[in-house]
């Protein structure tokens, strides 16, 4: 089977891409041109949609992970999928595989919004569908603990909820759907341990042997109580397996498996 995949050179499609290898022919797009021996690279742009009709030419179905959640989110997430999608309408495409985020629908962040408007361009499009939608990848949750620390202390609400799932655990899941086929259903997908931020950190000082406090600051609001509340978590099955001190014992070392 060919698939497309967009944000084939992100964090997610970097593991995505290897773990099709067998069974798919990949073609992968990029605003800008790469190369690669085992997957075909095509340039395009979403916030545009130069490139799209070309990059969905004879294939039979498309994965689509590219995201700007920083900048011109609208522009690229919600009119990029529509450009997305209706050029794979045109061109025949039997299946489309949307990546998503658990809580698009119930925590209040920007970015969220514009994820589910993306997904309600999915459902409502005409290519056939299936969408995932994940819990956040240990790295983006290294990246948060990494800014919450920049004046000294972690500074953190410690009672916010995180189930963090391995990238390499989506794509292999991400690979089952496409094997399967347009199945018109939201998949929650996530970790296999839900942690208090004040677990989540302690467990990374601990593998960066850093004394950093925790500077404890109750996230106030809507916001604060639907991250309190798991907005980010889910209870679906089956979840990833690696754990978060999977990840900090491979990044860090030592011995904190469990
Ligand atoms: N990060 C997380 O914790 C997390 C958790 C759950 C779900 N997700 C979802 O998983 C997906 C992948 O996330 P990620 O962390 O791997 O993303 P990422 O590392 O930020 O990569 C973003 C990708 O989007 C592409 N892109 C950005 N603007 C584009 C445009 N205008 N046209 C075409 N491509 C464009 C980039 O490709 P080029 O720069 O090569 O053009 C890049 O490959 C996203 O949909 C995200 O919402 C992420």
């Amino acid at each position: 089977m060919r698939v497309l995949v967009t944000g084939a050179s992100g964090r997610l499609g970097r593991v995505v891409l290897p773990r099709l290898r067998d069974g798919f022919a990949v073609r992968a797009v990029s605003r800008h041109p790469r190369g690669g021996s085992d997957v075909e690279w095509v340039v395009a742009d979403l916030a545009t949609g130069e490139g799209l009709t070309a990059a969905v030419a004879e294939v039979e179905a498309v994965l689509h992970l590219a995201s700007s959640p920083t900048r011109r989110t609208h522009e690229v997430d919600v009119l990029g999928t529509r450009r997305l999608v209706e050029a794979a309408g045109q061109a025949g495409v039997g299946h489309l595989v949307f990546v998503s985020i658990v809580g698009v629908d119930r925590v209040p962040f920007g970015y969220y919004r514009h994820k589910l408007a993306a997904e309600q361009v999915v459902t409502a499009g005409p290519v056939p569908w299936s969408i995932l939608r994940a819990t956040q990848f240990p790295e983006f949750l290294e990246e948060l603990l990494r800014a919450a620390g920049r004046l000294g202390p972690v500074i953190g609400d410690p009672a916010v909820l995180a189930q963090p799932v391995d990238p390499a655990d989506v794509a292999a899941r991400l690979a089952g759907m496409l094997a399967a086929g347009p199945s018109y259903v939201v998949e929650e997908y996530g970790g296999p341990q839900v942690l208090r931020f004040d677990e989540a950190v302690h467990a990374w000082r601990a593998a960066r042997r850093s004394r950093r406090p925790l500077l404890r600051v109750r996230i106030p609001g809507r916001l604060g109580r639907a991250l309190r509340a798991g907005g980010l978590t889910t209870t679906a099955t089956p979840t990833g397996t690696r754990t978060w001190a999977d990840h900090l014992a491979d990044t860090y070392g030592g011995t904190g498996r469990r």
